[in-house]
């Protein structure tokens, strides 16, 4: 199982500068060197209303732009409520990047309450995601938050 507790003091002391965007990088690049079974890891951000723009991430060249009325992102987005799919093909407005993702999980990152982006994991795994994933990784999320000026 995943030690999301070591990975939040891990992730913590690697975000040391308050700089949003070498934040994001590292995040993203911590998660998807250390949460096993992952193909994408990466943030979507709201640079205009309604729309999401492709920022740092590690996998394959994704899908820009999302807007909010589209797919498991969009949900996050429009609701600001962390969406857990275990099986994307039974999401039918589900935005396909990468053929090998099977399962999806996207919590949404809102500052003041104004919706900064999202974070998108995918697993090539379908059912990849528990509850205490989710868990764990909202409070990466967290972290990354606290240690980031995000405008
Ligand atoms: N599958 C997402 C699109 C983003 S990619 O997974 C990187 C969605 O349906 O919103």
């Amino acid at each position: 199982m995943t030690d999301y507790a070591l990975l939040a003091r891990q992730l913590d002391a690697l975000l040391d500068t308050r700089d949003w965007l070498t934040n994001s990088a590292q995040a993203c690049a911590f998660i998807m060197q250390q949460v096993p079974e992952l193909n994408w890891a990466g943030f979507y951000l709201q640079r205009q209303p309604e729309v999401l723009s492709l920022g740092p991430f590690q996998g394959q060249p994704a899908c820009h732009p999302i807007p909010f009325s589209k797919g498991v992102c969009g949900a996050a987005a429009r609701t600001r409520e962390t969406q857990r799919v275990d099986d994307v093909h039974a999401i039918p407005d589900h935005i396909a990047c990468d053929a090998a993702s099977q399962a999806e999980l996207v919590i949404p990152i809102v500052v003041n309450d104004r919706l900064w982006g999202v974070l998108d994991l995918d697993s090539p795994s379908r059912g990849r995601f528990s509850a205490d994933d989710q868990a764990g990784l909202e409070a990466l999320v967290k972290v990354f938050i606290e240690r980031s000026d995000l405008a």
